[in-house]
């Protein structure tokens, strides 16, 4: 397996993979950005094009800097066309069925050497690899946090059946990228929703209960807990369909009545208020 990552290719266009791929490119290397939408692709293509403004207007690069990441990121509608790629992060809908099918198409499209990440948030890396048959030692996660360019985590997380040469090339990719990379064993959730999403679900359940209105609850948490945001805008944020989703499989993988969503949550959720990308959620926007 050779060590340099020249290019990386990003499958799935929305707000996670959309900022993946713009921190690869300010970080020197050749991003392929994929989607099969092309409303998609244009969308991520004004957001590359928005903060990478923004970061010149803050003196934070220079103008042929700004031109230079901006070359490096191509725009594709099919996996395909990013074959060459020498590493490559699924950035997906979160869901596991989505997952094993695009897992396996990766295993068959990109070389034997790719490492093929996942940026999932809560799905077994143990099951999304073996969609990819023979191919599971390469598979490993690499959990990004929103908004990508702005948080500094990377959770590297090891299946079953992940090398340890996959997982100290993921370590140093995500250092290469800005990031810190700490590794998490392959429990549903990882680390940091199994503790960040319990919380932000019994926020659902202060308010459902009336313990206090939501601006007051996360007033509490921001100026009490010095947190950037309160947990129910963080909800919003995040999406609670997502937030509802990531909650089911803690609920599922571990089993216990603890992790089972607040019924307020399920509720907003299907009534498609679902935070920042609806317009409205525990909010409006
Ligand atoms: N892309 C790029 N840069 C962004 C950005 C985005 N989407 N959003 C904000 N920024 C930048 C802004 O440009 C600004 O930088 P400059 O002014 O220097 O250019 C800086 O971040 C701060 O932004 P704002 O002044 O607009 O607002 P803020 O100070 O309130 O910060 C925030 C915004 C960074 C989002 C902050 O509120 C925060 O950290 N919130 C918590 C975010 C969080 O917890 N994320 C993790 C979610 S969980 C997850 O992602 C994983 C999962 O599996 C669910």
């Amino acid at each position: 397996m050779s060590q340099d990552v020249s290019s990386l290719a990003v499958i799935g266009a929305g707000t996670m993979g959309s900022g993946i791929t713009l921190v690869a490119a300010t970080s020197g290397i050749d991003a392929i950005q994929i989607d099969v939408s092309s409303d998609q692709l244009d969308r991520a293509k004004s957001y590359h094009a928005k903060v990478l403004a923004r970061n010149v207007e803050k003196g934070r690069m220079t103008e042929s800097d700004r031109d230079a990441a901006l070359a490096r990121i191509s725009y594709v509608d099919d996996m395909a066309k990013a074959a060459s790629a020498d590493w490559a992060v699924e950035a997906a809908t979160e869901n596991p069925e989505v997952k094993e099918k695009i897992f396996a198409s990766m295993a068959s499209t990109f070389s034997a050497d790719t490492v093929l990440a996942t940026n999932t948030s809560s799905i077994s890396i143990t099951r999304i690899a073996t969609a990819t048959g023979n191919a599971a030692d390469r598979v490993v996660g690499m959990h990004f946090f929103n908004p990508v360019p702005v948080m500094k985590l990377v959770e590297v997380i090891k299946g079953l059946a992940t090398s340890d040469q996959t997982v100290e090339r993921t370590i140093a990719l995500a250092e290469r990228m800005g990031k810190t990379p700490i590794l998490a064993n392959d429990r549903a959730g990882f680390v940091s929703n199994r503790v960040l999403m319990p919380m932000i679900n019994e926020a659902f359940f202060a308010w459902m209960e009336g313990v206090a209105e939501p601006a007051a609850i996360d007033d509490i948490m921001t100026l009490g807990c010095n947190f950037p945001m309160g947990p129910l805008r963080l909800a919003d944020f995040i999406g609670l369909d997502v937030c509802h989703d990531i909650m089911m499989v803690l609920y599922r993988e571990l089993g216990d009545q603890k992790f089972f969503p607040c019924p307020l949550l399920r509720q907003l959720v299907t009534a498609g208020r679902l935070g920042d990308k609806t317009g409205h959620g525990v909010f409006e926007h």
